[in-house]
């Protein structure tokens, strides 16, 4: 019988949002009139911007006729999107990055997940607590940790605590650690990191010889100008940073799939021989050894929100969810319940009440208003008495969650 990735047994039994969509499937099963109103998984509800569209029905058009057909494409991405992304997203930043830079994929969990591949598993890894569970899964999942504590900590990776104390601030770690994930705008809590801040871990990372793994999938929300959009606005970041960027959350293509990751030729890590490598190339090779390119019709689709009438479009329904964001800020505000984030992400994270734990909160949004949220346990330890809310509801839903808070007994 062949043997099984044993590291596989350390991980708690479902996926995060896996367990919700179980619970919330449970529930409605026993109170099938029960009508849900889900803020939970940060999945969007409006329809892709209509530039897109535009150009998906072309490209399908593209895929009609032999003169236009498209096998295989180049498995970093067409030259059409990544000049684009590096146009809009860098260039107008000030921020060099060259084309073979870039490497466009089927949306950034994939790549998240997957850039710890290129990594030596003996690596020390560093995660915010709480934290996008997809960082701290897959360096299970790949040997980088032990065993789950009963701390709800797995052995040899390095928390850092973000919490309402600490203004979700992460301190530097006070150990050596070679792999460092941030998230900003952050999921959960919804809140950004300064420039100042940034520049502390820039400034970590390379007088540590460590990666950053910055995860940018919601640079689109920022709203406040003095926040960095991208690591690389910090001097230094070229040499030590890796960036993952998202359609799914700027243009609707939570269902369409498209992100990419940013890889400067400038990043290297080193062999136990002390031989320095450049991780672009390292990422070259898994990518182009284990993925076929993103689909022509969807880098059409991602390319069109680049042009005048997409960059209106995907700005109008960011406003839109940002709205969204305000109304329930200020709703649980009026009701007494303290929260965060929502200024600079689509995300609320809020304060149980009375320091209810968040699954037992959870229980009770779901059985007493009908409403779907995440537990922050869910996200790590120092995630629990917290709870998160997402703004891509529609905007009924979002009014109606926001009446229902104020008959919720606390
Ligand atoms: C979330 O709810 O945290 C996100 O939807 C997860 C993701 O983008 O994969």
């Amino acid at each position: 019988m062949a043997l099984i990735n044993e590291n596989y047994l350390k991980l708690p039994g479902s996926y995060l949002f896996a367990e919700i969509a179980r619970r919330v499937a449970t529930f409605k099963e026993a109170h099938p009139k029960a009508d849900i109103i889900r803020l939970g998984i940060g999945d969007v509800t409006q329809p892709l911007p209509p530039a897109s569209i535009e150009a998906m029905h072309k490209a399908v058009d593209d895929m009609a006729s032999a003169e236009t057909f498209r096998g295989y494409g180049p498995e970093q991405g067409y030259a059409f999107l990544i000049g684009k992304i590096i146009d809009h997203n860098y260039t107008q930043r000030g921020i060099k990055i060259a084309p073979d830079e870039i490497f466009v994929s089927d949306g950034s969990k994939s790549d998240c997940g997957n850039i710890q591949e290129i990594f030596g598993t003996a690596n020390v890894v560093a995660i915010t607590d709480p934290v996008y569970p997809v960082y701290l899964d897959t360096n299970v999942m790949a040997g980088r940790t032990g065993s789950l504590q009963t701390d709800g900590h797995f052995a040899g990776v390095v928390y850092l605590p973000c919490n309402a104390e600490n203004d979700f601030a992460p301190s530097l770690p006070a150990e050596h650690v070679d792999m460092i994930y941030l998230c900003c705008p952050n999921n959960p809590t919804g809140t950004t990191l300064s420039r100042s801040e940034l520049e502390k871990w820039v400034h970590y990372a390379r007088e540590n010889d460590a990666v950053i793994l910055f995860d940018a999938a919601y640079a689109a929300y920022i709203t406040e100008p003095d926040v960095p959009r991208s690591i690389y606005e910090i001097d230094g970041a070229r040499d030590v940073a890796i960036e993952f960027r998202s359609f799914s959350k700027t243009a609707g293509f939570t269902g369409t799939r498209c992100g990419y990751t940013v890889i400067p030729k400038t990043v290297f890590g080193k062999a136990a021989d002390g031989s320095r490598h450049s991780l672009n190339a390292f990422w070259n090779r898994r990518h182009t050894t284990k993925f076929n390119g993103t689909a022509y019709i969807v880098q059409r689709g991602a390319e069109a929100i680049y042009s005048t009438a997409g960059q209106q479009q995907i700005k109008k329904t960011i406003a839109y969810y940002m709205e969204n964001a305000r109304i329930i800020r200020e709703g649980l505000g009026a009701v007494g319940i303290t929260a965060f984030g929502g200024i600079n992400a689509p995300y609320i994270w809020l304060k149980t009440p009375n320091g209810m734990p968040s699954w037992d909160f959870f229980d009770k949004l779901l059985t007493e208003i009908n409403i779907v949220g995440t537990p922050g346990a869910g996200f790590g330890p120092c995630g629990e008495g917290y709870f998160r809310l997402t703004s891509f509801g529609n905007r009924e839903d979002t009014l109606r969650a926001v009446e229902r808070f104020k008959t919720l007994k606390i």
